[in-house]
């Protein structure tokens, strides 16, 4: 066996596991791999961890809150992984844990077009905007980081580019508009939090929100209502999924099995 993990804290809600197994079934991996979720309490990271190779893993992804932790316990890092300074996957090999980011590439993947050249407000500042900002800046898209702290902005375009905003343009001419910020995941009121008002989206631009759970969000609910092109978690969690099952088995994702089981 040749076993697969998410690595989370709370964990129960991923669709990983269920997204990774359906696509295993598909390869006709499913009697070689599986796939689980493991609760990992940030204390407990590293020995859990090291621990993995011995039990036969040979992968895993890690979610929050370990992104960052993750990074600084592997042995090799993947360019993309140190420069974001954090990591969604894990490859156990050879005695080594090296660490890759597919967070970026599986958000340019779920976007509806190249951002190159797109004037883009990226809203946020913690872990999940980082990758978020270093894929668009790499892509060539003009970024404006917006952060209710505005000090992790300004440190967070001093690290992967990106230039931090107070306020957003009041024009609110962005082609792109991406939440990268936790608001929505409990409930609390998207526009009263983050300074976007609905019915103000456009038909030209694309909304994205990294928040899943109950869809659509408050925030692309809105979007869609007034036409815009709106991208979910969701469809960003199966880009990142399909390229580390790809880094893990060497075999290209089954990407609707995926997203169907994702969405189921
Ligand atoms: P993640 O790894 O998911 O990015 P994080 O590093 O904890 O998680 O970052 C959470 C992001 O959501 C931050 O940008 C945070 O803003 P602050 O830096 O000001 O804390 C943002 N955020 C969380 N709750 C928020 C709220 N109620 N209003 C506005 N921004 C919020």
């Amino acid at each position: 066996m040749r076993r697969l993990a998410v690595l989370g804290y709370p964990v129960s809600h991923s669709r990983s596991p269920a997204m990774q197994s359906a696509a295993l079934a598909e390869l006709g991996l499913a009697g070689e791999w599986t796939y689980e979720a493991i609760k990992v309490a940030p204390d407990e990271l590293a020995e859990r961890v090291a621990a993995m190779p011995g039990e036969g893993f040979v992968g895993a992804n890690v979610t929050v809150p370990h992104k960052e932790a993750a990074l600084a316990l592997a042995d090799e890092l993947s360019e993309t992984a140190r420069e974001i300074g954090a990591a969604n996957t894990l490859v156990f090999e050879g005695g080594a844990v090296r660490a890759e980011n597919t967070d970026a590439e599986g958000l340019l993947r779920a976007l509806p077009a190249s951002s190159s050249g797109k004037r883009t407000l990226v809203l946020g500042a913690g872990g999940a905007a980082r990758a978020v900002v270093w894929a668009l800046v790499r892509e060539g898209a003009r970024v404006e980081v917006w952060n209710r702290t505005v000090l992790s902005a300004r440190n967070l375009c001093e690290e992967v580019g990106g230039t931090p905003i107070p306020n957003p343009d009041p024009k609110f001419e962005y082609d792109l508009v991406v939440n990268a910020t936790s608001v929505g995941l409990q409930g609390e009121d998207t526009f009263e939090r983050l300074p976007l008002t609905a019915h103000r989206f456009r038909e030209w631009q694309t909304v994205v929100d990294l928040v899943y759970g109950s869809e659509p969000t408050p925030l692309l609910a809105a979007a869609a209502a007034d036409g815009a092109k709106v991208v979910d978690g969701i469809e960003i969690l199966v880009q990142q999924g399909a390229l580390s099952l790809e880094i893990w088995t060497g075999r290209e994702a089954p990407i609707e099995t995926m997203r169907e089981a994702a969405r189921r």
